[in-house]
């Protein structure tokens, strides 16, 4: 022992164990007997070298001891971090919201406003657990609840604060946690079963847009005969095909163009077509200011899964106008941004994108290339195919004044749009007669576009 290096350190080294050394020493056991006995018959301890020796000692001493209890708090205790970048994050502060058998003191508002299709709005609040400690009981164990929130940390993709939510229970009861998360995660699925979950855009990040809508059927938009059909039957062979595509390298991508005028349900359509696949919908409006090329492309590759991306209008991209700063045109996404983001969508999932325009005269011909639009429709004004269709729809088993009114519609050669044939229906609610009757005022429905 007398030959160790150690016994040479430093005077900085000496200086920095001794107050652990006299701390040690002051409380006199046999060790400190010991040790004493040890100083007085050797004379490396007449110099601080053996002071710093003892030191060491205690402090590996100690330590040990620091760390047979942190072993035991360990073996008893166990801890689940939640992040607020994993989904469950949400879903566990809504479940925390729902326990009845919570005690905190801290509570957060978390406000979802709704914008309903009428223009109406209303608001809902839910008391979350705020940050800090809370504690529930939970089929009898007792867990700990903490939500801490980074102060210097920010989630880059959102600019939110970086959070982070602990639960501390007994070792015993750690299956807990996973009857915990399942549960948040079915109260959180259930509220959206049957729905779709529209997104939108908020700055760089996908935000869900008002409540869950229930499912539009897909029925309920009459579109010309065969087209919905044949856009559905492309779109599933394509979901069919992800080993083809991988095996040859090419990006598992389809794009898909319905074109033609305002009214005719495009929208409609791909929103029915996404509840039917049980798919969530993303849109991007391309005639709304706010979108760039970056962001276009940084939102397009980060979308939720299972999701459709609805892009719309997007002519908008095309308007030479906007890029010399006319009035009016603020969009700034430009041709060849579209393009990059469109070619740039690496996804491990299918990326299914669909795109609307009113005018496809503006639209260049470099998107029509595979991977950009392979499917290109044009969903028109009503034919008398959807007349009638709409008419049986809205009035199920009225044939014979079906047929008056798609007679009447054919005499009359006028273009309507879907959404004036709705109207019109939804004016006459439960009336085919008094429909048939105000068939005429069709005519002039062009002149409040
Ligand atoms: N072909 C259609 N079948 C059923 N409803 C339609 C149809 N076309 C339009 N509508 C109705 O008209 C309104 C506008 O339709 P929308 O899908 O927004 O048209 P677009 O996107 O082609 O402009 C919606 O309320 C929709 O229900
Ligand atoms: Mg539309």
């Amino acid at each position: 022992m007398s030959d160790t290096p150690i016994g040479s350190g430093s005077a900085e080294n000496t200086s920095s164990v001794s107050p652990v050394a006299s701390s040690g020493v002051s409380q006199k056991g046999p060790l400190g007997k010991f040790l004493d006995n040890v100083m007085e018959n050797n004379p490396y301890f007449a110099a601080g070298g053996g002071l710093m020796l003892l030191g060491t000692g205690l402090a590996v001493a100690r330590s040990g001891v620091v760390r047979a209890s942190n072993l035991l708090y360990r073996q008893m205790i166990v801890d689940l971090e939640i992040q607020s970048k994993d989904k469950s994050y949400s879903w566990f502060l809504q479940w925390m919201s729902n326990h009845p058998h919570r005690i905190s003191k801290h509570l957060s508002v978390r406000t979802t406003y709704i914008q309903h299709d009428n223009g109406s709005a209303s608001t809902k609040f839910a008391l979350v657990p705020g940050p800090g400690n809370h504690w529930i009981r939970y089929k009898g164990a007792y867990i700990k609840i903490k939500r801490e929130r980074s102060g210097k940390m920010i989630d880059i993709t959102n600019g939110s604060p970086y959070e982070i939510v602990t639960l501390t229970t007994l070792w015993r009861d750690r299956h807990l946690f996973n009857e915990i998360l399942d549960e948040a995660k079915g109260i959180a699925l259930k509220s959206t079963e049957g729905k779709t979950v529209i997104y939108t855009s908020f700055g760089p990040e996908w935000r869900k847009f008002g409540q869950p809508k229930a499912k539009r059927s897909l029925p309920s938009v009459v579109l010309d005969e065969g087209i919905s059909r044949g856009i559905i039957e492309d779109v599933r062979d394509f979901m069919k095909n992800g080993k083809w595509y991988s095996d040859r390298g090419i990006p598992y991508r389809r794009g898909y163009l319905l074109y033609g005028p305002p009214g005719s349900g495009k929208t409609s359509f791909i929103q029915a077509l996404a509840g039917e696949l049980d798919y969530n919908i993303c849109i991007l409006n391309l005639s709304e200011g706010h979108l760039t090329d970056d962001r276009l492309n940084h939102l397009m590759n980060n979308m939720p899964e299972r999701s459709l991306l609805l892009l719309e209008d997007i002519d908008a991209a095309f308007n030479t106008r906007k890029q010399s700063g006319e009035h009016g045109f603020h969009s700034s996404v430009t041709f060849s941004g579209l393009l990059n983001a469109l070619d740039g969508v690496t996804s491990s999932e299918e990326a299914i994108t669909f795109m609307t325009t009113n005018h496809p005269e503006k639209l260049d011909a470099a998107l029509m290339r595979p991977g950009r639009i392979d499917y290109k429709v044009y969903i028109g004004d009503a034919t008398l195919y959807q007349v009638e269709k709409m008419f049986l729809k809205f009035y199920p088993g009225e044939f014979e004044l079906c047929k008056q009114f798609v007679d009447k519609m054919h005499d009359l050669d006028v273009t309507v749009s879907t959404a004036h044939l709705q109207g019109l229906f939804v004016m006459n609610k439960d009336q085919p007669a008094k429909a048939l009757y105000m068939a005429d005022t069709l005519r002039n429905q062009n002149n409040f576009l």
